[in-house]
Formats: C-alpha cells, sequence, structure tokens
C-alpha cells in the first residue's frame, strides 16, 4: 500500500475562528492521536508572517484538554513544528502555486490528501477554491474543502454560491459546516431517540404537543456588527443551527446510519415545513439598558450599525412540519442575541396523560404537570426528563421532578469540542454531519420569502432591554398555538 500524506491548509489563518477553533481543534486531535502520522498544517493568509510566528501565535490558544499531562508541552512543540504559513492573496494563482510547491515538497512524492479550511469571508470562497483547485487535484488521493456559513443570503445567492464552486469541486469534496451538528448532544440525539424505546414510539403528534428549540446568548454582536447587519438572526441562526436540529429530531428514521441515508431524510423533512407566513414570526433588536450601575450598548450603538438598521438581533417562529407524523404539532424557535443567559436546547413537550386519575392531587397548572424532555446542549450538558411524583408522606400531593442526567456527574471527561468531531469526520471522509446541497437548498428555499417580506415591508423589530428575556411578543405567538416557552415557566 502507498505511504500517504496529509495537509491541513487553513485559509484566513490569522482569523479569529482559525485561532480560537481551528488549530486548538487540530492540536486536540494530534494530542489524541486522530492525525496520521505524515501530516502538516498550513497557514494561509495575506498578513505577511513567517513560520515561526504563526507558531507563536498558535501557541497562544492552544490548550490540553483532557489533563495536564506531563507530556502536554512536548505535545505541542511537536504539532507547532509541523504548522508552516504561506502569505499570499485570496485570488492570486501564482501565490497558490507557490503554496502548492511547499505542499508537494511535504508531501515527498507520497500520495497527497488535501484539506482546506476557507475560514474567509464568503465573497472570496470562489477566488480561493478556483486558485487553490488548480493544483490540488491529482490522481491519487483526495481534495476536500471546508465552508462556513453564510453559504449566501436567500436561495439565489446561495444556488448561485453552489454554481461557482462546483465548477472547481465535486458535490463530495465540498464539506459545508454547521457547527452546532458537531456538538455532543445534538449528535445524540439519534442514539436518544432511535435506541430507545421509551421515546421511540412517543416520537410523534400522538404523543407530543410541542417541540421547542431555544437558543439565547447573552452578549451582543460586540465587533461583529458589520458581518451582523448584512445577515442578522434569521440567517446567522436559525436558517442553518436551529432548522437543522430541528431536521434531525423530526426527521424519519433512516435506512442506515450512512450519510446519504440520513441526508436523505433531513432533506424530505425541510421539504415538508409549511411555508412561513409573516405572522408565524416575531422579530426583536436589542437597546441599550443600565443595570446595576453599568450601562449596556443597544445594537444600534455599535458604529458599524446604521442608526436606523431594522436588523432583527431576535427572532422567534411557530413551524408546522405538514406530514403524517408531525401534523398540527407546533415546532417553536427561539434565538436572541443579548439576552439575559446563554443557552442552547431541545425542549420536548407531551400531551395530557388522558383521564389522569391524579388530576385533583396535582395541586397546580395541569399544563405545567405535563412531561417534558429537556436536552441542554450547552453550557453543562445535560438531558432532563420532567416527571410527576408522589411527594413522600402519608398525604397523597404530587409534584414535579427530574430525572437527571447531569454530563458533568455522569461522564467526568472534558466534552470535545464541535470543530474537533468535524475536523475528524472531513479527515475521515465521513459526511454524515455536513450540509448536502439539496438540504441548503430546502432551508433557504423555506426562509427566503419570509426574509424577502419581513424586508421588503421594514418590519420594524421589537426593542427589548439588553439582558432582558426578550419581546414579550414571543410570548404570544407561542400561546396563539397552544404553548408555555419551557424556558421561561
Ligand atoms: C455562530 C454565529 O454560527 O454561532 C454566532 O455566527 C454565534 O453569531 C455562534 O455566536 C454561537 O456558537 P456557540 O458554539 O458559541 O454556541
Amino acid at each position: 500500500e502507498e505511504e500517504t500524506t496529509l495537509s491541513i491548509t487553513v485559509v484566513g489563518a490569522s482569523g479569529d475562528l482559525a485561532r480560537k477553533k481551528i488549530f486548538p481543534a487540530l492540536f486536540a486531535l494530534f494530542y489524541e492521536g486522530y492525525l496520521p502520522e505524515n501530516f502538516t498544517v498550513f497557514g494561509y493568509a495575506r498578513t505577511k508572517m513567517n513560520d515561526e510566528e504563526l507558531q507563536n501565535m498558535i501557541s497562544q490558544t492552544l490548550t490540553c484538554r483532557i489533563d495536564k499531562r506531563e507530556n502536554c508541552d512536548d505535545k505541542m512543540k511537536e504539532f507547532l513544528q509541523r504548522c508552516f504559513y504561506h502569505s499570499g492573496q485570496y485570488n492570486s494563482e501564482n501565490d497558490f502555486a507557490e503554496l502548492d510547491l511547499k505542499l508537494r515538497e511535504k508531501e515527498g512524492g507520497r500520495v497527497p490528501n488535501r484539506l482546506f479550511y476557507l475560514s474567509i469571508p464568503p465573497n472570496i470562497f470562489v477566488d480561493v477554491v478556483r486558485c487553490a483547485s488548480r493544483r490540488a487535484s491529482s490522481e491519487k488521493g483526495w481534495t476536500r474543502v471546508i465552508v462556513e456559513k453564510p453559504f449566501g443570503r436567500d436561495s439565489e445567492s446561495s444556488r448561485e454560491l453552489t454554481r461557482s464552486l462546483k465548477q472547481y469541486l465535486a458535490e463530495d469534496q465540498i464539506f459545508r459546516i454547521d457547527h452546532y451538528l458537531g456538538k455532543e448532544l445534538v449528535e445524540n440525539l439519534s442514539v436518544l431517540r432511535f435506541s430507545n424505546l421509551v421515546f421511540e414510539p412517543l416520537w410523534s403528534r400522538n404523543y407530543i404537543q410541542n417541540v421547542q428549540f431555544i437558543f439565547s446568548e447573552d452578549i451582543g454582536t460586540e465587533g461583529r456588527g458589520g458581518y451582523f447587519d448584512h445577515y442578522g438572526i434569521i440567517r446567522d441562526i436559525m436558517q442553518n443551527h436551529l432548522l437543522q436540529i430541528l431536521a434531525l429530531f423530526a426527521m424519519e428514521t433512516p435506512v442506515s446510519l450512512d450519510a446519504e441515508d440520513i441526508r436523505n431524510e433531513k432533506v424530505k423533512v425541510l421539504r415538508s415545513v409549511r411555508p412561513f407566513q409573516l405572522e408565524d414570526i416575531v422579530v426583536g433588536q436589542y437597546k441599550g439598558h443600565s443595570k446595576g450601575g453599568k450601562s449596556y450598548p443597544g445594537y444600534t450603538d455599535d458604529p458599524t450599525v446604521p442608526k436606523n438598521s431594522l436588523t432583527p438581533t431576535f427572532a422567534a417562529a411557530a413551524l408546522f412540519i405538514d406530514n403524517a407524523r408531525w401534523d398540527g404539532v407546533p415546532f417553536l424557535m427561539k434565538t436572541g442575541k443579548a439576552l439575559y443567559t446563554k443557552r442552547a436546547e431541545i425542549r420536548v413537550q407531551f400531551r395530557h396523560v388522558p383521564g389522569n386519575l391524579f388530576r385533583g392531587n396535582i395541586g397546580y397548572d395541569l399544563d405545567r404537570t405535563t412531561n417534558e424532555l429537556v436536552i441542554r446542549v450547552q453550557p453543562d450538558e445535560a438531558i432532563f426528563l420532567k416527571i410527576n411524583n408522589k411527594v413522600p408522606g402519608l398525604g397523597m400531593r404530587l409534584d414535579r421532578s427530574d430525572l437527571n442526567l447531569l454530563y458533568k456527574a455522569r461522564y467526568p471527561i472534558e466534552i470535545p469540542d464541535a470543530y474537533e468531531r468535524l475536523l475528524l469526520d472531513a479527515i475521515e471522509g465521513e459526511r454524515r454531519l455536513f450540509i448536502r446541497s439539496d438540504e441548503l437548498d430546502a432551508a433557504w428555499a423555506l426562509f427566503t420569502p419570509l426574509l424577502k417580506e419581513l424586508e421588503e415591508n421594514k418590519i420594524a423589530p421589537e426593542l427589548y432591554p439588553y439582558g432582558s428575556r426578550g419581546p414579550v411578543g414571543a410570548h404570544y405567538l407561542a400561546a396563539k398555538h397552544g404553548v408555555r416557552w419551557g424556558d421561561l415557566i
């Protein structure tokens, strides 16, 4: 068997994502022994730097995830010795040709496997792919390209981007990342559902009253106002992260765990989502607020954001899936910046027990006594099942208790970062957690008309104070569908 080499080129190496996530994830994979013997990491960006400067830059953000094992420093040194830098323009074939020479030198005639991570703004994706792919395709080995959202702003621009990328790459070379799919508890969703008899048969309109996908952040768009204002929260979080989780949650049982089988089911369920109406969504924007002597800036206080911006920093939506399994079940999504807490969770609220014998003993609002399954994606990963239980004692009084699976207590290891999982999968050619182009199309098809309507009608977002629970409109939206937000009960 011929010897292979792996090179990972991080394009946009001096950027935030590269420094904070990609290099540390690569190091973690190396540390854990997941990278092959012959690997090199290249940083590529416009900034002038030499290898040593790149190594210094990277070394600032590397950590030993598991524990401070004695060999951590040695491992870091070993890793850094495999990191090189090439400075060049993103649209220069010559500069990429020089990079290619350096890659070949490292490959030394062995079978070249090449992974490019495009950690750059989408308007230069195509340039880079054009220049890099010119040299990259050899008869042996593979070339794969990881791209990060935004994949366009709407159906049309997204399709255009896909078309342009496909001039240079085959679909199976393009790895579209949605880093939420790399999160441990999102990956666990299918295990929880398909391998537990206490859940699998309940996963339908017969037993589930509503499902909620909630993702809140406790900081604003600080420093990213320029990017954010062009996209807004619906494109930044809802159209991708939340919708992807919804698809995994609601899809039919795939034929197998194979990437194509899973993605086939995801596309199907995405295409079954009923088209949105304006009345199915509530948008908000945070405003400045002072609390405890401290003042927090509003979204439009950011100098990179236009003063009259209508870009939503909060959105809540109600979706319906028009198929036999989910007919009539509200799927609620809620996400926002500058809210009171940072949390991502999935909440499954079950129906009432018909003819519940203990109705009279429950003592409080029946609505709050239905079972609820809470999957806390972050922080502090956990799964809870809310059940009714007898309060111990001679009387017959019920209360609401939790069956708790706290990851910290049950699995005393540090959970790998989503980027570790996804990078490893890309290296191994596992496509299960990457977005196929038809999935992307379906996601945009769902949101594009709504986004156009919001923007054309200049719908003003409901203002909410920085650090609050978001616009009250979100409650009305849920109430309209007979639902209460689980995170606010
Ligand atoms: C990104 C969004 O995709 O996800 C950001 O662009 C957001 O706006 C981030 O802050 C959140 O990711 P995480 O992993 O920190 O929850």
